[in-house]
C-alpha cells in the first residue's frame, strides 16, 4: 500500500491521475477495504473537495528540514521553530518566541514519605514516543510535527470539523444534580474537579496510559486535564487541555496519543487539537504532539504513566505545558485567550468518551483501561498526584475535590488520598455491558 494517497503530499500532473485517485477512494468506500487501516472508511469525494482538502493539508504541513518515518506509519516533519503552524495566526504575527518560561511552579510541600506505601505500585514514567524508535531525532531549532494527510481529513465529518472537538455538553455543569444538562451530545465523563470560582493558575497530574478500544470511527476515549475559565453556559468558555487520547477519526488507528487542545469560544470557531491550527507554540524538538505513546500499560502487568503540568507564566501570561519530570513542550500564547489571560476558575481531570449509541445501544467504547474504578491498580486506570498552581505560582494538592460520572453503570470514578499518590483516583469502564445496555 505504498502508493496509497496521503503518505506523501501529492502533486497532480494531470486530471487523469486525480480521477484515478478519486476512483480508488470510491473503491475503498464501496468495498470497505481497510488495508490494515482498521478504522479508515472512505466516502466518495468530488474533485473540488479533494482539491480543497489538499490545499488545506499543504497549508498546515510546513516545509521540513528533516523527515522521520515512524514505525507506526506516522510521518514526523522537523519544522523550523519559526515556521511552525502557530505563526499563521493573525494575532501571533509579531509574537516573539519564549524559549523558556520566566518561572516554573514551586513545590509547596516537600514529600516526607517518598518511599512508603504504594511505591512499588507506581507506574513507570514514559520517556519516549513511538517515532523515537526510528533512531533519528529532530535537529535543534526545529520542532517535530506529525504530518497530516488527506486520509485524516477524509475521516472527519468535514474539512471545517477536521481537528476540532465537537462542542460538548458545555454545561456539563459538573453537578450530579443537573442530570438534564450533563448527558448532552453522547459525551460521557468520569472526572474529578475543583470547586468553582477559585483562582487557579495551572494544574498537574500523572496519568496512567492504556489503549482502550473504540467501537465506532467517530467515537473517542481520552484521559486528560482541562484548565477552564469563562462561562460554561455561554459562548466564551476558554479551555486548555492535554492528555492522551485514542481517536480513530483523528489519527486513523487505535493507539493512545499525546494530545493538546485549546478553545477560547466554547469549541466553536477557535482552537483545535495539537498543531492542526495556528495557536500552540512548540519549543521542544523531541516530543511530537499527536504522536503515539509507547509503551502502554497492560492488564495486571507493567504500568506506564505520563506527567503533564500546565501553568501560567506569572510575568508574560503564556500558558506553558511540560511533560514528564521537567521537559518543556511549549505554550499557548496569552494572545489566544480572553478569560484565561487572567486565571482559570476550574480544573478537571479524568476521562471522556463519545457514545454514539450506534444500533440503539450504548457502544462498547472503553474509558481508561476498560475496567471500573474499584478494580484498582494494574486493572483500572488512574490519575495520581493531582495538583493545582496557586496565585503565588506554587503547586499544592487541590482542596475539596469533587467527582462526577454521569452514568456509573458504564464508567465510574473513585477518588482518595495517601502520602505517596497524594490526591488521586481510579476511573473508567467498559461501556456496553449487561448493566450498561
Ligand atoms: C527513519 O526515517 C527515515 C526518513 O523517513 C527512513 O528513510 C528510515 O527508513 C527510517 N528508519 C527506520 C529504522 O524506521
Amino acid at each position: 500500500m505504498g502508493f496509497l494517497i496521503g503518505r506523501r503530499n501529492i502533486h497532480f500532473s494531470s486530471k487523469i491521475q486525480l480521477g484515478f485517485l478519486v476512483l480508488f477512494v470510491l473503491f475503498l468506500g464501496i468495498f470497505n477495504v481497510t488495508l490494515g487501516l482498521n478504522y479508515t472508511k472512505y466516502r466518495q469525494v468530488s474533485d473540488l473537495r479533494f482539491e480543497r482538502i489538499q490545499k488545506h493539508i499543504n497549508k498546515i504541513n510546513k516545509p521540513s528540514i528533516l523527515t522521520i518515518q515512524s514505525p507506526d506509519g506516522d510521518i514526523i516533519d522537523c519544522v523550523h521553530r519559526k515556521k511552525q503552524p502557530a505563526f499563521d495566526h493573525p494575532l501571533l504575527k509579531n509574537h516573539k518566541i519564549q524559549k523558556t518560561p520566566t518561572e516554573k511552579p514551586k513545590m509547596k510541600m516537600v514529600k516526607i514519605d517518598e518511599l512508603k506505601e504504594g511505591d512499588n505500585r507506581k507506574g513507570k514514567e514514559i520517556e519516549w514516543q513511538m517515532w523515537h524508535l526510528n533512531g533519528t531525532r529532530c535537529p535543534k531549532g526545529t520542532v517535530p510535527v506529525r504530518r497530516s494527510t488527506v486520509h485524516d481529513v477524509l475521516r472527519s465529518k468535514s474539512l471545517y470539523d477536521f481537528g476540532k472537538k465537537r462542542p460538548r455538553s458545555l454545561t456539563l455543569a459538573r453537578r450530579a444534580d443537573a442530570p438534564d444538562v450533563v448527558n448532552g451530545n453522547g459525551h460521557e465523563h468520569a472526572i474529578a474537579y475543583t470547586g468553582t470560582s477559585e483562582e487557579i493558575y495551572g494544574a498537574k497530574a500523572t496519568i496512567n496510559v492504556w489503549d482502550p478500544s473504540i467501537e465506532e470511527l467517530n467515537e473517542f476515549s481520552l484521559s486528560q486535564i482541562w484548565v477552564l475559565s469563562g462561562n460554561f453556559d455561554g459562548s466564551d468558555l476558554n479551555s486548555i487541555e492535554a492528555g492522551w487520547q485514542v481517536s480513530p477519526e483523528l489519527y486513523g488507528d487505535s493507539r493512545p496519543r499525546l494530545f493538546t487542545y485549546w478553545t477560547s469560544d466554547s469549541y466553536q470557531a477557535t482552537g483545535c487539537y495539537n498543531l492542526l491550527c495556528a495557536g500552540f507554540i512548540q519549543i521542544n524538538s523531541q516530543i511530537a504532539i499527536g504522536a503515539a505513546i509507547s509503551p502502554v500499560s497492560s492488564f495486571q502487568g507493567s504500568q506506564f504513566d505520563i506527567t503533564i503540568l500546565i501553568w501560567k507564566d506569572p510575568k508574560l501570561g503564556n500558558w506553558w505545558m511540560s511533560f514528564g519530570d521537567d521537559t518543556l513542550v511549549g505554550y499557548w500564547p496569552a494572545e489566544l485567550f480572553t478569560h484565561l489571560t487572567d486565571h482559570a476558575t476550574m480544573v478537571e481531570w479524568g476521562g471522556e468518551v463519545v457514545n454514539t449509541q450506534a444500533n440503539g445501544l450504548h457502544t462498547a467504547t472503553q474509558m481508561g483501561s476498560g475496567h471500573f474504578a474499584e478494580d484498582g491498580f494494574g486493572q483500572a486506570s488512574y490519575f495520581r498526584n493531582l495538583e493545582v498552581v496557586d496565585s503565588d505560582n506554587s503547586l499544592s494538592a487541590p482542596q475539596d475535590i469533587q467527582i462526577l460520572a454521569e452514568n456509573i453503570n458504564c464508567y465510574d470514578i473513585q477518588s482518595s488520598y495517601n502520602n505517596d499518590w497524594g490526591q488521586h483516583f481510579y476511573y473508567g469502564g467498559p461501556g456496553r455491558s449487561p448493566k450498561c445496555p
